[in-house]
């Protein structure tokens, strides 16, 4: 019974979670931004969703990697704090309606491959009052 009960909420949990986890909508995986690009656009989407939960932050951080030996293990932070996604007017279905962007002057000063990574906190449950952590990681180019 007590299992039972455990996986239930674990299973609910997980579904609660998933049901929260953020798209980053830019940069897209694979994209090719110039070198040229002042800025660097970060957005970042949550579902408009019914579970119980609370936005708590977000950390964006980026590294510069190799392509043959991929990304190193450290990350430069380029923001740490409040993840505030505001609602957006739909034009096109399919389009995000719940989404903050994040812009920082271009950290990128030589072509190549780079990844952002996005780490989003968040509370879920009944009383939001159970911690989540996710990772996204975010593979592009600069060309
Ligand atoms: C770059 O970002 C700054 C600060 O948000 C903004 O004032 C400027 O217009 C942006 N430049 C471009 C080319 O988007």
């Amino acid at each position: 019974m007590h299992l039972l009960k455990s996986l239930a909420i674990t299973a609910f949990l997980a579904t609660s979670a998933l049901a929260q986890s953020i798209v980053v909508d830019a940069p897209r995986p694979g994209a090719n931004i110039p070198l040229t690009s002042t800025n660097l656009t970060v957005q970042i989407e949550r579902p408009d969703t019914l579970s119980a939960s609370k936005e708590v932050s977000v950390a964006i951080g980026y590294k510069i990697c190799d392509v043959d030996e991929g990304c190193g293990p450290g990350a430069q932070l380029l923001y740490n704090g409040p993840y505030t996604p505001t609602q957006h007017t739909q034009t096109l279905p399919g389009q995000p309606s719940f989404y903050q962007k994040f812009t920082f002057p271009s950290p990128f000063f030589t072509p190549g491959p780079v990844e952002i990574t996005v780490v989003h906190f968040f509370d879920i449950g009944a009383g939001e009052n159970i911690p989540f952590v996710e990772t996204v990681n975010i593979d592009f180019n600069i060309v």
